[in-house]
């Protein structure tokens, strides 16, 4: 079995699957090494599971990469990772491109460098108008903030008067909330054995399901996705109703 590994065609493949990539100090650390070599060695990560989910027709993978609240970790370990983010844009945007990924980084990125902002935005450009994998990666993301940031958006839009305050429903927020243009969150994967959200995606996974995995994110793997796959394939959907309706 590789990346390119495609499950049995009976399988229920998730639309959306989004990934909360923790582990790799602990990865890192059980090696003797600093926490950054860890980062490091979770890129390959990255790259098999984007592979495998065009493989498997996965329409939409979304990482997290960097939350709101990884700005209290050492100012070291954050430099080292706006630097890596940097170093992964310069080596993969090319493949992705080839690969018809669209790719979109979620999140607040008023904090970043200028350098850093302008290769997300070049990135994101060239890669717009392709058909294949939307590939999003949260940096800087919080999903408070990503709620917040929308009611700021609706406000606007009231305050102006292009929008009546008694029509504001569900489907405002969604139409202002990030990947707002994707399928809902079907699948969320976790890594690293903590089982928590940690401020990811929070209106987005109202009705997904769990896999939570102690692998450590540098360990992930084609056969610890496709048991993610596998375990979701086996879940039972009731969104409040009953299994026959
Ligand atoms: C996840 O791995 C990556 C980021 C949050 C940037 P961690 O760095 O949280 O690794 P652990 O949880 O300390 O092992
Ligand atoms: C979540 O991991 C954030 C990312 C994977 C980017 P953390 O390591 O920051 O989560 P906590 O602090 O254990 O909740
Ligand atoms: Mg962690």
């Amino acid at each position: 079995m590789n990346y390119n590994t495609k499950i049995s065609s009976k399988s229920i493949i998730p639309k959306h699957v989004a990934i909360i990539m923790d582990g790799n100090g602990r990865w890192a650390n059980e090696k003797g090494n600093i926490r950054i070599t860890g980062h490091k060695a979770g890129i390959k990560s990255v790259r098999n599971s984007v592979r495998f989910a065009i493989t498997n027709k996965i329409s939409s993978l979304t990482l997290y990469a960097f939350s709101s609240e990884n700005w209290k970790r050492p100012k070291q370990e954050i430099s080292s990772l706006m630097d890596l983010f940097i170093f992964a844009l310069d080596t993969e945007v090319k493949t992705l491109h080839n690969s018809n990924v669209i790719l979109k980084i979620i999140g607040d990125t008023t904090p970043f460098s200028e350098h850093l902002k302008d290769k997300i935005f070049k990135a994101q450009d060239l890669t717009k108008n392709n058909v294949g994998l939307h590939l999003n990666i949260a940096a800087n993301y919080g999903g408070r903030w990503d709620i917040v940031n929308s009611v700021k958006q609706i406000y606007k839009k009231i305050k102006n008067g292009d929008f009546p305050i008694d029509e504001i429903n569900e489907k405002t927020i969604n139409n202002h909330i990030c990947m707002n243009d994707q399928k809902n969150v079907d699948l969320v994967i976790r890594t690293g054995g903590e089982q928590r959200i940690s401020n990811f995606l929070l209106w987005q996974i109202a009705y997904a399901e769990f896999y939570f995995t102690n692998v450590l994110w540098p360990d992930f793997n084609e056969i610890i996705f496709q048991d993610a796959l596998d375990a979701f394939s086996k879940r039972k959907r009731r969104y409040g109703g009953t299994e026959n309706k």
